[in-house]
């Protein structure tokens, strides 16, 4: 059930705190020459800020109503597309990112093992997710459940380690923040 974000879509970025795009471009290792894709990125509130730092930013999102808001971003490519059957070919992205998504996505595992097909070789990709080891986070996955979304937050160590299954070098980082990352790098 993603109607939350088809009904928030035009507040969004207004209610949303704006995104800390420093830490993130780092550790995607920006700039890059080549294309970076955003899976479940909205209307772009996150990846807008690397623009000028890749060749393009794709932004792959469920709903509509957050991409028609991506679309009056200058310079992005908004494809709808649920994240577990992207749209793209293998090895097709420098750089991918996920921020505060993954727990909405309807089959992870899946999902993840997409992520993985389209990033290229020497690719690399950061996954951004609410630390649910925090007690702050544990209230957050139940406001979502009185609110019946269907988030399931995995622990960043469960990301990192379906990510190493697949062949990947993963690691987890943990800021001062509410959110932590999975760094992935494809050989
Ligand atoms: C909390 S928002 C985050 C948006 C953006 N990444 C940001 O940080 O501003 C979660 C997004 O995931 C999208 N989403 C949920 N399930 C999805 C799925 N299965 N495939 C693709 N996108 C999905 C929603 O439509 C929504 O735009």
């Amino acid at each position: 059930m993603n109607i939350h974000f088809d009904l928030l879509a035009g507040y969004y970025d207004r209610v949303m705190r704006r995104h800390q795009s420093t830490e993130l471009g780092a550790l995607l290792n920006l700039p890059t020459d080549g294309f970076l894709l955003d899976v479940g990125g909205g209307t772009g509130r996150a990846s807008k800020d690397y623009r000028n730092q890749v060749r393009g930013v794709v932004i792959s999102d469920l709903s509509s109503p957050m991409l028609a808001q991506a679309l009056q971003k200058d310079s992005l490519l908004p494809t709808q597309a649920i994240a577990e059957a992207l749209p793209f070919a293998d090895n097709s992205f420098a750089r991918i990112m996920v921020v505060d998504a993954l727990h909405h996505f309807i089959h992870q595992p899946t999902a993840l093992s997409e992520l993985v097909r389209v990033l290229q070789p020497g690719g690399r990709m950061v996954i951004e997710e609410p630390d649910i080891a925090l007690f702050s986070v544990k209230l957050r996955a139940v406001a979502e459940k009185l609110a019946l979304m269907r988030s399931h937050f995995y622990a960043l160590e469960k990301i990192q380690k379906m990510l190493t299954r697949t062949g990947l070098h993963a690691e987890v980082r943990r800021g001062t923040s509410f959110s932590g990352w999975v760094i992935a790098e494809k050989n």
